[in-house]
């Protein structure tokens, strides 16, 4: 087996096609003609395959060491395809801190439809294991919760989970397998936005199950192809181009944030950093420093109180005002105003999410231009 590196870039590839094209060709046919009647065929319709899809969902099985992986037309499909494995009267654990979007297929999709669901700390694997009922099935939850960057160890909690004969599902968005690999840690279910570092350029969005087990791939399989929400061989191949980069983009991510952490220690406009190697005696440093190769792009900070968050991010240049994360480009956002709007603001701030706090995903640019960004910008406020 050829290492990490080597997988992302020469992972998944096929050699069916006639003309030696380096890349795997985009497959743009919906049907595939059966040769004789009677035979078995690898294809025959797009939604139950489709050759630059399979690629893709081979180097991102290959990636995050499953059995199989799956690629869907959004995160959102993908981590419904997850959640479509449990039935009516089943309990799941959800991490209290998972994707707003997650929230939404639970409360407003799944719940109304007979599955159970309890939110509980994962940050406490001992709070986890309080919370199993006779019915539970599962534990999903995401390493860093979003916006504060709180750690969860996969490995403790995927321990509760094992010994319960509970499922472990990992969004693993944030870190990609070049920073984290769940299932090695005792995960059984990975899912991503791929929309995010895996394609990593902002130009589609796809979503990604990985499997451990051949019963749980066939399951998945079989959910998909029902379901129907594929990704298209188009993105399918701008998510393997998007692959082949990971590494050289995380590593950049990786140190302009560290590069930005560290002005942001330095300013007097900024009253908390939540990043987890920023204290380094906090457990969250340590379950990083065991069960991750970095912590990552995102980080977010509070302006001190008083200071007008409004004026501060809409006079940056650089970083864009949008939501989303995991691109070339820096991305800013104040989660009060936009990821987070939807909470109640009492329940918002009891999640320590302050009207002053601002997300940042650092992108690829040079961070000495990132830094003179931040700097011009709290000149004025
Ligand atoms: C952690 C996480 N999971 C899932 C999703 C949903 O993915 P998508 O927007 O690709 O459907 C997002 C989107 O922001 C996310 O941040």
């Amino acid at each position: 087996m050829v290492k990490f590196n080597t997988l992302l870039v020469r992972g998944g590839a096929v050699d069916d096609n006639n003309t030696g094209a380096v890349n795997v060709p985009i497959y743009n046919s919906s049907t595939y003609r059966y040769p004789h009647l009677g035979d078995q065929v690898e294809y025959d319709y797009e939604r139950s395959g489709n050759p630059t899809r399979a690629a893709v969902e081979k180097v991102c099985a290959e990636l995050e060491n499953g059995d199989r992986g799956f690629a869907f037309s959004s995160g959102m499909a993908a981590i419904h395809a997850a959640l479509a494995l449990f039935k009516p009267g089943d309990h799941i654990l959800i991490g209290d801190n998972i994707y707003g979007g997650t929230f939404r297929l639970i409360n407003d999709f799944l719940k109304p439809r007979g599955v159970e669901f309890t939110e509980v700390d994962t940050t406490s694997p001992d709070e986890v294991e309080e919370a199993i009922q006779d019915n539970t099935k599962a534990i999903y939850f995401e390493t860093l919760t979003n916006p504060l960057l709180r750690v969860s160890s996969v490995k403790d909690i995927a321990a509760v989970a094992h010994e319960n004969g509970l499922l472990t599902i990992v969004d693993n968005t944030f870190l990609s397998p070049y920073l984290q690999q769940p299932l090695n840690l005792g995960a059984d279910v990975v899912v991503h936005s791929a929309t995010k570092y895996l394609g990593g350029h902002s130009d589609f969005v796809a979503g990604i199950v990985v499997t451990k087990t051949p019963e749980l791939s066939k399951q998945i399989y079989d959910v998909q192809n029902t379901i129907g929400a594929v990704l298209a061989p188009q993105e399918a191949n701008l998510l393997r181009r998007g692959i082949q980069t990971l590494n050289l983009r995380m590593d950049r991510h990786l140190s302009n944030t560290q590069r930005i952490i560290e002005y942001l220690e330095t300013s007097s406009k900024v009253a908390k950093i939540n990043y987890p190697t920023v204290d380094k005696e906090s457990a969250d440093y340590q379950i990083v420093e065991d069960e991750t190769n970095g912590a990552g792009g995102v980080l977010s900070f509070e302006l001190k109180e008083g200071l007008d968050v409004k004026k501060f991010v809409n006079n940056l240049h650089l970083f864009i005002l949008a939501v989303s994360l995991g691109a070339a480009e820096s991305l800013i956002e104040v989660p009060a105003f936009m990821s987070h709007f939807e909470i109640p603001k009492p329940e918002r701030l009891e999640m320590g999410i302050k009207d002053e706090l601002i997300r940042v995903s650092v992108g690829l640019e040079d961070a000495d231009d990132l830094i003179a960004d931040l700097e011009q910008a709290f000149k004025l406020i």
